[in-house]
């Protein structure tokens, strides 16, 4: 049995323009201890299907489908018991983490507080727990760090207290969105690290999403690609990254910036933008960008379906080209 099983999850929002599909029905799979990354262009739908899994939508967001932490179904659980589950069960590192710390408690007692609300530990330890999680993160100077208020530090410095803040209560599944993004490239090489360090001694399972395909390779044995609120193509890592099956995940890797690129020539991009949740094609939603769309493309939802390294939603995916 999956730790961490998503099904069917649709997440809409009411608007003035009525009401938008943000996340229109996906799947997700992650097992004890496994890392499974999460990634698609901005407004894909990514942040708002992991936030739904834990009620923490805005008002105006209804989440349908179901979502399974450890057996347990989640979604419309009461807020106190979400809130149980948040922290010692599912660890969540928001997509604009430092603003998710208390900007009128210390570092140090909102680190502390993090554990001792989900363990039995004295004080103390406590503090001296959270005095070494901030190392791991590698925050200079932590003893110092415990004493300040989250306006005193750094962006950088409050990212990584975020981050440890989270790792506090030893989660078993850490839900990380874009935990990398306001990083220099060293400490973001230390972050991924210590996510995989945790996951060998905790056993701690991790759901990642990023824009960084290095994270992806380094850290993900399984990665899921969203577009325009689907999950388009799903699979071992090595498998996508290597012989994608999906126009729209051969397209990201194509853009990726290469060492033998010559100097000045253009980053490439795929052409065009994403559909708005509203204004979503009838057919595949990739279809106006499409180098590979025929008429089939363009009136009928394809389904996911088996792929050779896992499933792909495509009518004419591509038969696992080199990327
Ligand atoms: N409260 C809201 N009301 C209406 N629409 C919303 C609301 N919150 C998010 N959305 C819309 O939901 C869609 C998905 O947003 P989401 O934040 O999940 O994107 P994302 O994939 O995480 O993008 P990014 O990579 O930029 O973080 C977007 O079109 C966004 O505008
Ligand atoms: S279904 Fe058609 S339009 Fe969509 S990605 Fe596949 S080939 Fe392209
Ligand atoms: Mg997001």
């Amino acid at each position: 049995m999956a730790l961490f099983e998503v099904r069917d999850l649709a997440v809409s929002f009411a608007t003035p323009a009525g009401e938008v599909d943000a996340v229109a029905g996906i799947d997700l799979e992650v097992a004890e201890g496994e890392c499974l990354a999460l990634v698609g262009e901005s407004g894909s739908g990514k942040s708002q299907a992991l936030l739904a899994c834990l009620g923490l939508l805005a008002a105006n967001g209804r989440a349908r489908g179901e979502v399974r932490f450890d057996g347990r179904s989640v979604l419309g659980l009461p807020e106190r018991e979400l809130g149980r589950l948040r922290g010692a069960g599912i660890g969540y590192v928001f997509q604009d983490a430092p603003g998710s710390l208390t900007p009128h408690l210390r570092i140090g007692d909102q680190l502390s507080e993090a554990l001792r609300c989900h363990h039995d530990v004295d004080d103390a330890t406590a503090r001296a727990e959270a005095r070494r999680m901030l190392e791991r993160v590698q925050v200079p100077d932590a003893a110092a760090r415990l004493r300040q208020y989250p306006h005193e530090l750094s962006g950088g410095t409050r990212q990584r207290a975020a981050i440890a803040a989270a790792l506090m209560p030893r989660p078993r599944l850490l839900i990380a969105d874009e935990p990398t993004t306001a990083l220099d490239v060293t400490v973001q090489a230390q972050v991924i690290a210590l996510f995989r360090e945790l996951r060998r001694e905790l056993g701690m399972a991790l759901v990642v999403v990023t824009h960084d395909l290095g994270v992806v390779a380094g850290l993900a044995e399984r990665v899921a690609v969203m577009y325009s609120g689907r999950i388009v193509e799903e699979g071992a890592t090595t498998g996508v990254l290597s012989r994608p099956a999906h126009p729209y995940t051969s397209g990201l890797l194509a853009a990726l910036p290469r060492l033998d690129d010559p100097t000045g020539v253009p980053m490439r991009t795929i052409p065009g933008t994403p559909p708005a949740p509203g204004e979503r094609p009838r057919g595949c939603a990739f279809a106006p960008r499409c180098d590979r769309v025929h008429d089939r493309c363009r009136n009928v939802v394809p389904a996911l379906a088996a792929a050779a390294h896992g499933r792909v939603a495509c009518h004419r995916p591509l038969a696992g080209a080199p990327a």
